[in-house]
């Protein structure tokens, strides 16, 4: 095992009634003035948005909106933001919506204190934002994780580039599955298979011995993979929807990071493809992972042979390692099929050639990564996923 350090400071509040038991335990240090940011509308539509506005009234709270944050979030966004909470003297953030609101909202935190250009404090000069809002997560779709971290995915549209920022880490997060039942069933799928990706992308990290990092991995995938098939065909069935909530900030809250640096290949790549063409992340994720997962197996077999026979349930006999491990990406993608998530990326629409050799070329190689790829290789996965 690597060394490590661990905390995570976020207080979660799981099930019913959590944004209630939330807002009645924190409303007291928020400070006077709080903006609720939020995404197209789906909080409006559900009451949400009321729900949460009312009780802050009620208890005294001025309330400041902030919405329209897009799915794939885009630095303009965060300047607006950053902006309205600076001229509205806003003392605490509450991210009401999914991954995209809640990483918009973290580095709305850190830009509104700050007088500098965030992007290039952080990621011209390796600096870090140290005065930040202090916000809390009401997460309305899961998947992401965002919730327990302090990392933000956002997409800065003049430089092409769909990149991690750091801002503030919420101090708590409801996770209420009542509250996600209006999600559409596409988009409940997506969140799944993102979490999923985590679990994998961490998993055929470094080191790939026995660790009990991966050991707990290999437990939340299977418990992601029997969940996902539920939703799939039963998009409201409360337990496996409240399962996948929590497995979701699991796969993200470090947990499983413990000792391990993490492989995150095909997020580096999925990232570029939604700073160009603007896609759903989950689906990218899906489109691309076995054409990937085709080429990194014969780079780590025995991890992924492993992978193969823990998590997909590939019985090894009279196989040899390498045989399994292509097995086991075989049974990823037929899971994808199965769902109902994009197998191609032709499905979502995305054929252009210039914008596959834009991700090819402008894609993170990622540490962690048992192969070190090039954008050749990039573009031959890119290709395989058509
Ligand atoms: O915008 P509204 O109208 O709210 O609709 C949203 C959006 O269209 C809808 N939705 C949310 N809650 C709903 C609902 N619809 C009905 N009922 C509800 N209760 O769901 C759609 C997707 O929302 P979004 O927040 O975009 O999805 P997700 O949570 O998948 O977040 C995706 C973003 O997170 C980033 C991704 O790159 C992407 O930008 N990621 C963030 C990570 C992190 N910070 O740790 C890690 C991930 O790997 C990921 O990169
Ligand atoms: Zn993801």
């Amino acid at each position: 095992m690597n060394d490590f350090t661990f905390c995570n400071p976020t207080r979660v509040y799981f099930g019913h009634d959590g944004i209630a038991r939330a807002l009645d335990a924190e409303m007291p240090a928020m400070g006077d003035t709080v903006m609720i940011a939020y995404g197209g509308g789906s909080v409006m539509r559900t009451g949400t948005f009321d729900a949460v506005a009312d009780r802050l009234r009620a208890a005294g709270k001025r309330v400041v909106a902030f919405g329209g944050i897009m799915p794939n979030p885009t630095y303009a966004k965060v300047q607006e933001g950053a902006e309205l909470a600076r001229r509205e003297g806003v003392d605490f953030i509450l991210a009401l919506g999914g991954g995209s609101v809640v990483d918009c909202c973290k580095v709305v935190s850190a830009q509104a204190r700050l007088d500098e250009d965030l992007w290039s404090l952080e990621r011209d000069r390796g600096g870090s934002p140290t005065d930040l809002i202090p916000i809390g997560a009401l997460v309305t779709v899961s998947g992401t994780g965002a919730e327990m971290n302090n990392g933000a995915v956002i997409t800065h549209e003049d430089l092409q580039v769909k990149g991690p920022l750091w801002g503030a880490q919420p101090a708590f997060a409801v996770l209420d599955p009542d509250v996600m039942m209006t999600v559409p069933p596409a988009q409940v799928v997506s969140g799944a298979f993102d979490t999923l990706s985590h679990c994998m992308e961490t998993y055929f990290g470094v080191p790939g011995e026995y660790n009990l990092s991966d050991s707990i991995n290999e437990a939340i995938m299977r418990d992601v993979i029997r969940h996902l098939r539920t939703v799939a065909s039963d998009p409201h069935d409360y337990e496996a929807r409240s399962e996948l909530a929590w497995a979701s900030a699991m796969a993200e809250n470090s947990i499983l990071k413990i000792g391990k640096v993490t492989d995150f290949q095909c997020h580096m790549i999925e990232h570029q493809l939604g700073a160009l063409t603007d896609c759903n992340h989950g689906q990218g994720l899906a489109a691309i992972h076995p054409a990937l997962y085709r080429h990194l197996a014969p780079a780590n077999p025995a991890k992924f042979a492993r992978f193969a026979v823990e998590v997909m349930g590939v019985d090894p006999q009279g196989r040899d390692e390498q045989e399994v491990a292509l097995a086991g990406v075989d049974a990823l993608a037929a899971l994808i099929a199965e769902v109902g998530l994009p197998t191609t990326l032709t499905e979502m629409g995305i054929t252009d050639e210039a914008v596959l050799h834009q991700v090819a070329d402008t894609s993170v190689l990622t540490a962690g990564c048992c192969k070190r790829l090039d954008p050749d290789e990039i573009l031959a996965i890119l290709h395989e996923s058509l």
